[in-house]
């Protein structure tokens, strides 16, 4: 295992029966809060890929995607919960592990061809990220891959991203 995935699992705390008895929380705070850990994180995905726009996943995404944007100069577009963005909106609704969710992102988000990393801070069942890809597809940005600090391989959502390159700091 690599330096960096041992930082990230150094500090990624496990929260059991949040938010309902059952599930395993993987909370990120301890990581956040580490500004040496944090700016491992921000250079590597910044590092990833020439690319125009980062698109952050509300909420824990936009923790990551705004720092990794500035570090790469490139242009930050929120991906966010139903009903949060003010301007003209597409939309897409997926299941989660726990629940169900509807994400929008502003329709003029992408200059057509734009090249975008969508980054999330996790990738479960992989429904957030399939519903983000189509979101940046449908307003015509080029989706170049997804990045995520950690990836819960069990639940096989890498399955679900076909053809698009899936980053993630750490497998678990
Ligand atoms: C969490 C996590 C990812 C998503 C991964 O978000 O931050 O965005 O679930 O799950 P999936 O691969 O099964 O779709 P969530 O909406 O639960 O909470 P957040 O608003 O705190 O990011
Ligand atoms: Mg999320």
């Amino acid at each position: 295992m690599s330096e960096l995935s041992t930082m990230i699992l150094d500090r990624i705390r496990d929260v059991p029966d949040y938010p309902q008895p059952g599930v395993m929380f993987k909370d990120i705070t301890p990581l956040l809060a580490d500004p040496v850990a944090m700016a491992a994180v921000v250079d590597e995905l910044a590092g990833l890929d020439e690319v125009d726009k980062i698109v952050g996943i509300e909420a824990r995404g936009f923790i990551l995607a705004a720092p990794v944007a500035y570090r790469a100069s490139a242009g930050f577009v929120p991906v966010r919960k139903k009903g949060k963005l003010p301007a003209a909106t597409l939309e897409e609704s997926y299941d989660l592990e726990y629940g169900s969710a509807t994400i929008e992102v502003h329709r003029d988000a992408f200059t057509p061809g734009d090249r975008v990393l969508i980054v999330d801070d996790v990738l479960a069942t992989g429904g957030t990220a399939e519903a983000a890809v189509e979101l940046v597809r449908r307003a015509g940005g080029l989706v170049v891959g997804i990045a995520v600090l950690m990836e819960l391989a069990f639940l096989k959502g890498r399955e679900r991203l076909d053809g698009i390159p899936v980053h993630s700091l750490v497998i678990v």
